[in-house]
């Protein structure tokens, strides 16, 4: 079905946490394909609601205050302001930016609870939890740390690995480390409230698998089948915290309510303040209606970490509450990519969108433009300046700032700005102008499907038919024999760079006021896109101005050296060696046995990207070992290497193979792993002490 043939949406964009500046990644997720969506059902004049907002509860905040030696207070103002104003600079039309601090929100999150409380959905109950002894605080989501028992990331989060999108419970992870004093820390008895996602997994089942098979994209569509099947669990919706939205609880003083029960809520409270401000009436775009015609459509844009709570945990919050509409699709993102390598806030890898903007400023449709070529929207894709360059330069400059150049140049040049039709049109200008009416479509089509990129590609497939109708007329010739003909050509073209003009508007908005200003024409709704009399007989143009600039090998240069730089100094700042671990005594340490082994076998344990399970003659016995070293060894290369192995740590579950025992590995700071193995041959069984 059309996406036009709805008339009420409600579209919202992951609010971003308030606790670092946005930088490329941000706008290819979850904001570049929502702005794009958006500005093409407002062009269709249908009602449209666009919510964002900062995210500024839980430990993300938190533990940012701690790092920078101020309140969480501080955090969120300066990078909700900051966050605020990248998204103005960058155009993404927001009909409100709010804040998950606001009262109206507390308010709000607080109602949910107390609704979902009252109708007893949740289940309470008291449970040994983890707890830093050191720093007296229960450690939850961001504030523990360890290996993720499905993909054995060594960084995932205590209520998600971001790495394989699973969403854990804190004693879910292996080896769990407080990111506060760094220590393993202890199990402690508290009262929590739980959704229970296990009962509401029939209905998930069928609202989600059986209803949305057709609609969801495939990437999204997959991880939900395999936690379906992987079976849900009650989760948690408070917190020991003292920063976020208070439990409305009298027994649950000092208590607060779980970040991700508080922040999709976010969307709503940000709706109800925009209707507040606006005169409109804010449970239209979110309640169900007496006539399921009259719904809003909801539509959740996000990146891939967040695809659980968009397609389980809200809709399962938002079932139970009886009242509320349910996301019809959440078109989310895979991550980009930036030469070659993750982006990361951490390792300042990455192209701020404050330093994009002071180093090109005004170019800021260039980057919607690459972004938007690019879209991670059906696997991981890559940023890379060399590309940004090219794409600049060969496609907006050379596609379509050079057409629209030279109708403008050439209609100043010969008619002083006039357009008017000389002699009748040919078939050749009859075929381009019908060509010329398909692309509204074609977009349409796209954007329905969250296709952007291709959405994109039509629109500069209009632009390069104007560019090949005026090489192949060659107006700068026909001049001296043929005036009239060249006036035709020039309406034809003029027509063509209306017609760009209206398309543009979903992709490039600012490029779009620039053309419409050089048009003398009014912005133009959908409509009217694809016609070939969007300028009229007699219409004075207005004044040429440069579209796009080409970028430069310098500008270039000048990026990749900063990245280089970031490099340098992450390498600079971990070639300090990590400070010893605490004193262990001379027989903790030989309780463990290590022994030299050979390995026999090797090879990669399907579906996984690091792991190879192993056979290691230990000189004791044969054994089977599950190894994180897929990235770094190829399981031809290592059969016959001699190896450390730890052979007696408990045995451990992995990918449903047994693993007895652990190759001990060099690490060093940027992961890279190699073995600890003799440098002569030695009889498997040696002791390693
Ligand atoms: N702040 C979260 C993140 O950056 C996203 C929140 S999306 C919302 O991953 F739904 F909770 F709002
Ligand atoms: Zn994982």
């Amino acid at each position: 079905m059309s996406i036009l043939s709805k008339n009420r949406f409600t579209i919202t964009s992951a609010l971003p946490y308030a606790n670092g500046p946005l930088h490329i990644g941000h706008l290819a997720g979850a904001y570049i394909p929502a702005d794009i969506f958006v500005r093409f059902l407002r062009l269709n004049n249908k009602e449209v609601v666009f919510v964002c907002g900062s995210d500024e509860h839980g430990a993300a905040i938190t533990i940012k205050a701690k790092k920078e030696g101020v309140t969480p207070r501080e955090i969120i103002d300066k990078y909700n302001k900051q966050i605020k104003d990248s998204f103005e600079d960058f155009g993404i039309d927001f009909d409100i930016y709010h804040r998950t601090s606001e009262q109206v929100h507390h308010e709000l999150s607080q109602e949910f609870f107390l609704n979902l409380y009252e109708k007893g959905e949740f289940i309470e109950k008291f449970s040994e939890q983890y707890y830093d002894e050191e720093f007296h605080q229960f450690l939850a989501d961001r504030y523990i740390v360890g290996t993720c028992p499905h993909c054995h990331n060594d960084g995932a989060y205590g209520d998600q690995c971001e790495k394989c999108g699973t969403s854990l419970n804190p004693t879910d992870l292996i080896n769990p480390k407080s990111t506060l004093s760094g220590k393993t820390p202890i199990l402690k008895e508290t009262k929590h409230w739980y959704l229970p996602l296990d009962k509401y997994q029939p209905w998930l089942e069928k609202w989600l698998i059986e209803g949305k098979r057709q609609e969801l994209k495939s990437n999204v569509f997959g991880q939900c089948q395999s936690w379906l099947k992987s079976g849900l669990q009650p989760r948690s919706m408070t917190r020991d915290l003292d920063w976020g939205v208070d439990v409305p609880l009298e027994e649950a003083k000092g208590k607060k309510l779980y970040v991700w029960l508080d922040a999709p809520i976010g969307y709503i409270s940000a709706t109800k303040q925009w209707a507040l401000d606006n005169g409109k009436d804010w449970e239209t775009y979110w309640k169900k209606q007496a006539n399921p015609a009259d719904e809003s459509t909801l539509i959740h844009f996000i990146g891939k970490d967040n695809i659980v709570f968009h397609c389980i945990i809200f809709p399962a919050i938002l079932h139970a509450h009886g009242e509320y509409i349910l996301p019809e699709n959440v078109p989310a993102n895979e991550f980009l990519n930036l030469e070659g390598d993750k982006l990361s806030t951490s390792r300042n890898h990455a192209v701020w969108l404050h330093d994009y903007l002071a180093e090109f400023p005004g170019k800021q449709d260039e980057l919607r433009y690459v972004l938007s070529s690019i879209l991670p929207e059906t696997s991981d894709s890559e940023f890379t300046w060399k590309d940004f360059q090219s794409r600049v330069n060969n496609e907006l400059v050379a596609i379509l700032g050079n057409f629209v150049n030279r109708v403008m140049v050439l209609s100043h040049k010969y008619f002083a700005g006039k357009v008017s039709l000389g002699s009748a049109l040919t078939t050749q200008d009859q075929s381009v102008l019908s060509e010329l009416a398909s692309f509204p479509k074609d977009i349409e089509q796209s954007i329905g499907q969250y296709r952007f990129r291709e959405a994109l590609s039509h629109f500069m497939n209009a632009a390069r038919l104007g560019n090949k109708y005026l090489a192949d007329e060659e107006p700068w010739k026909v001049y001296k024999e043929d005036q009239e003909r060249v006036k035709t050509v020039l309406y034809v073209a003029s027509q063509i760079v209306a017609n760009l003009a209206v398309l543009a508007q979903p992709f490039l908005p600012r490029t779009a006021t620039k053309l419409f200003a050089m048009l003398n024409l009014t912005a133009q709704s959908w409509d009217r896109a694809g016609l070939a009399t969007l300028i009229s007989e007699g219409h004075d143009l207005g004044e040429a101005v440069l579209l796009f600039e080409k970028i430069t090998d310098e500008q270039v240069a000048f990026q990749l050296e900063k990245l280089a730089n970031a490099k340098a100094q992450n390498a600079a700042n971990s070639a300090q060696a990590e400070p010893a671990k605490a004193n262990i005594s001379y027989d903790d340490f030989m309780k463990m046995d290590i022994r030299i082994g050979t390995i026999l076998e090797a090879e990669k344990v399907a579906k996984t990207k690091k792991l190879l399970k192993l056979k290691i003659d230990t000189g004791i016995d044969q054994r089977t070992v599950v190894s994180g070293i897929a990235e770094y060894f190829a399981p031809e290369d290592i059969v016959g290497k001699q190896v450390s192995i730890l052979v007696n740590l408990e045995p451990r579950e992995i990918k449903g193979i047994t693993s007895q025992g652990m190759i001990l590995m060099a690490e060093d700071a940027d992961g890279r792993l190699d073995f600890v193995h003799p440098t002569s041959a030695i009889k498997p069984g040696s002791s390693v002490r």
